[in-house]
């Protein structure tokens, strides 16, 4: 299958730890660097007087910090785990500590930043006056109708059945098939202003960043899946 080859190329690769011991010691130093960096920081602001009283950030409420757990396990499996986080823990909605459910508002994210960009590409192209790009971003236009229509069902997709607590296979990789199917209607669309030589293929490659790191995000979720039931269930999350 196509899309399991398309697939391989997300998600962090886990085995540099085993082949590479030096690089293992370098990356602890660092983090121990970093570690005494925010040590110093914390001190000299609590020192300064920065902070009113004991019960900001650094005490956060025990629920917000296993949903914050909860999301960096789930974000960690992908490129772009900053993004993922920022993304989802910025949703007003409940949390819960489940990959399936995390996995869902992920796509629900990627859907709102298609349409935004969906939006954005109807108005550049009311406002372009640029005649030579105007065919390939009418066809922009319909490729990103498609691709939310995608993902869309990539949503409905990932519905769970009475009963149901995981995704069967046969879901995932339909889910997997159609955010890959959005993914290619973006780079479409790119390759198509990129033909024409058209002067706008940087501001709408810029547009559609944030779609394509969530989407590419969403499929790194979902290619680990299994091993995120396991993390969850070890770490008495589930
Ligand atoms: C978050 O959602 C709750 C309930 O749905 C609502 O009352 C609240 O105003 C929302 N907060 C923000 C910042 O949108
Ligand atoms: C997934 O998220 C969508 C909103 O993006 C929501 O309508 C739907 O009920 C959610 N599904 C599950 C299984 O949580
Ligand atoms: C999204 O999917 C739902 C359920 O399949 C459907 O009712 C709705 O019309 C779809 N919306 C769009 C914009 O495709
Ligand atoms: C919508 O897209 C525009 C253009 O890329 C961007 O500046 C803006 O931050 C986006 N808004 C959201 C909510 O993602």
């Amino acid at each position: 299958m196509d899309s399991i080859n398309i697939l391989k190329g997300y998600g962090k690769v886990n085995d540099i730890d085993q082949r590479q011991p030096a690089r293992r010691s370098i990356l602890l130093a660092v983090a121990f660097s970093v570690g005494v960096l925010l040590t110093l920081t914390f001190g000299l602001l609590i020192g300064g007087g920065f902070m009113h009283d004991g019960s900001t950030e650094s005490t956060a409420s025990p629920i917000a910090s296993e949903k914050a757990a909860s999301l960096r396990t789930v974000c960690g499996v992908t490129l772009h785990p900053d993004s993922c986080f920022s993304s989802l823990s910025s949703l007003n909605c409940s949390m819960r500590p489940d990959p399936v459910y995390i996995f869902n508002l992920s796509l629900g994210v990627s859907l709102k930043e298609l349409s935004n960009a969906s939006l954005f590409m109807k108005h550049l192209k009311e406002r372009s006056n640029d005649v030579h790009s105007n065919g390939a971003l009418g066809d922009c236009e319909t490729l990103l109708d498609d691709a939310q229509s995608h993902l869309n069902d990539s949503i409905s997709a990932a519905a769970l059945g009475p009963g149901e607590k995981v995704l069967s296979e046969m879901k995932m990789s339909n889910i997997q098939t159609l955010v890959s199917a959005a993914m290619t209607d973006q780079e479409t669309c790119l390759d198509g202003l990129e033909e024409l030589g058209s002067a706008l293929l940087d501001e709408v490659r810029t547009m559609m960043q944030r779609s394509k790191e969530m989407m590419s995000n969403s499929l790194a979720i979902v290619a680990h899946m299994n091993d995120l039931y396991m993390k969850f269930q070890k770490g008495g999350m589930h």
